[in-house]
């Protein structure tokens, strides 16, 4: 994913760090059995009383979350900060207390980033880990920080807040690919191919106007994506644990300070809510078909029966065996990651099928396919980014096979009916008996003799010629949407002025 996330895993994982923090730990006194009992740094467990003793180590295992939501520890920290930041405007803790804690949570923060916190299954999840060191460091205050609000309205922000990232950095992926497309897209905006349908050879159009058409699905993803963030973009922080609370909270407040458009309107939906997680998933998903599409053109066109394109160095692996074979691994790879894309979505849908009102356990499971399918597809992007900043067409053989297979027969019905005035339906008759005498003479359209033509509609003059060729044909198709090189070009500058006037994120 994004250089920060890849950041987070790197740093709040992994080797190096993790022997430099359990030395820390060892130092610092805690076995992990004793942290489930001492997590707070006053001797109480962090669910208080009514537990005698510490989880079972399945218990443990099953419900601890902390090998994944580390993840959210910038959210989980920066909605800590928002909410003490309240508290203390709203008069329910000190500003001494809030200044104890702002410290505290940005030391928390320095340290995770160093690689220093030491994450504990018996400390569950994020959330108890960034409040335990924050007890351990600044005592009181710090207790004083959950007041008000539950770790289900907790989880729900920091969610979301993650959500409303990965959203941005994947549109700033989606905004490189299509930088890449439009420039491809203009070099070869003249260069014919062979459309298809039903992967037969149909009519001609150019390779621009056929990337172009990428341009705009993956414009609609990147649509999609923006009206995701927009419905998610709402704050459950002060929802507490599904109730609302009796302090006097500002959720305006806290909205504002987190960049969320307003508080979630009901407490219940606030903690329960998880569709902006499948909406994401959804759209990702979509997405992830997109690419799958314009990867499997890759690999369709890089093999030896239709040689449109050389794959580059950079973007293929040879075969142990074969030493002639260049193979297309990443746009193969591309083409499979919508698996696990899907896969992730359907995972999150069945999870939350039939969850009553409000917070269920169950729902710690919404994590994990989220950030797998945003890895995923951002990797996805990165590689198809990078296929098509190195995309080598071979624009000979697109040409000659842009020719073959009849393809400007259409061509020859619409001068029928634009010139002899027949009906559709008839030309379209007369066309195929003409493209049978051209199969059976051995010939393309374009070198049958007239009389050959004429043997079919007597009607027919030597004009038709002028619309037989293959780029006749491509520049013949003007109409709005058309593959005409010059809508083409059109197409590729509107695309290229809009993408230069987004703001810059
Ligand atoms: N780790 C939990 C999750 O991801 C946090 C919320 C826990 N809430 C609770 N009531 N146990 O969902």
């Amino acid at each position: 994913m994004s250089s920060d996330q890849n950041r987070d895993a790197e740093q709040i994982g992994k080797s190096a760090n993790d022997q430099k923090a359990l030395m820390r730990q060892n130092a610092r006194k805690t076995a992990a059995d004793e942290a489930a009992l001492q997590s707070s740094g006053t001797g109480q467990s962090m669910w208080g009383g009514r537990f005698g003793g510490g989880p079972s180590a399945i218990m443990q295992e099953i419900n601890a979350s902390i090998g994944f939501d580390k993840r959210l520890y910038r959210e989980d920290i920066a909605g800590s900060k928002a909410h003490a930041d309240m508290l203390a405007a709203c008069g329910i803790i000190s500003s001494d207390d809030q200044d104890a804690i702002q410290a505290g949570l940005s030391q928390v923060q320095a340290e995770i980033e160093a690689g220093e916190m030491v994450f504990d299954p018996a400390l569950e999840d994020i959330h108890m880990h960034v409040e335990s060191r924050l007890r351990e460091l600044v005592g009181d205050a710090g207790a004083r920080l959950h007041t008000g609000r539950s770790r289900n309205d907790q989880v729900a922000t920091d969610f979301r807040l993650w959500c409303r990232s990965a959203i941005d950095q994947l549109d700033t992926a989606y905004a490189q690919l299509l930088a890449e497309i439009i420039e491809q897209a203009d070099r070869y905006a003249g260069a014919v191919m062979p459309g298809f349908t039903h992967l037969q050879t149909a009519q001609p159009v150019t390779l621009g106007h056929h990337l172009m058409a990428y341009y705009e699905m993956f414009s609609r993803d990147r649509g999609r994506l923006a009206d995701c963030r927009k419905r998610l973009n709402e704050n459950p922080l002060g929802a507490a644990a599904l109730a609302g609370t009796s302090f006097p909270l500002d959720r305006e407040q806290t909205s504002k300070a987190l960049g969320f458009d307003r508080p979630m309107a009901n407490s219940l939906d606030a903690v329960s809510a998880r569709d902006f997680a499948m909406e994401l998933l959804s759209t990702l998903s979509i997405g992830a078909v997109h690419l799958s599409r314009l990867a499997d053109e890759i690999v369709l066109w890089a093999t030896s029966a239709f040689k449109f394109l050389t794959l580059s160095d950079g973007f293929s692996t040879g075969s142990s065996i074969m030493p002639q074979k260049r193979n297309p691994d990443a746009a193969e790879l591309v083409r499979a990651k919508v698996g696990r894309i899907i896969g992730a979505q359907n995972a999150l849908m069945i999870v939350m099928k039939g969850l009553p009102l409000a917070y269920s356990k169950d729902m710690q499971e919404d994590k994990e396919p989220v950030f797998k399918a945003v890895d995923d597809l951002a990797l996805c992007l990165a590689a198809m980014t990078g296929m098509m900043a190195d995309l080598k067409p071979n624009t000979d053989q697109m040409a000659a096979a842009a020719g073959q297979g009849f393809s400007t027969a259409t061509d020859l019905a619409d001068w029928l009916v634009r010139i002899l005035g027949l009906p559709f339906r008839d030309a379209h008759h007369v066309t195929g008996a003409v493209v049978k005498a051209a199969e059976d003479a051995g010939v393309d359209l374009w070198d049958l003799p007239l009389d050959a033509m004429q043997a079919v509609e007597p009607k027919i003059t030597k004009d038709i010629y002028d619309v037989l060729s293959v780029d006749a044909s491509v520049n013949s198709r003007t109409s709005f949407g058309g593959t005409a090189p010059t809508n083409v070009k059109k197409a590729v500058s509107a695309a290229r002025t809009a993408l230069q006037q987004e703001p810059k994120s």
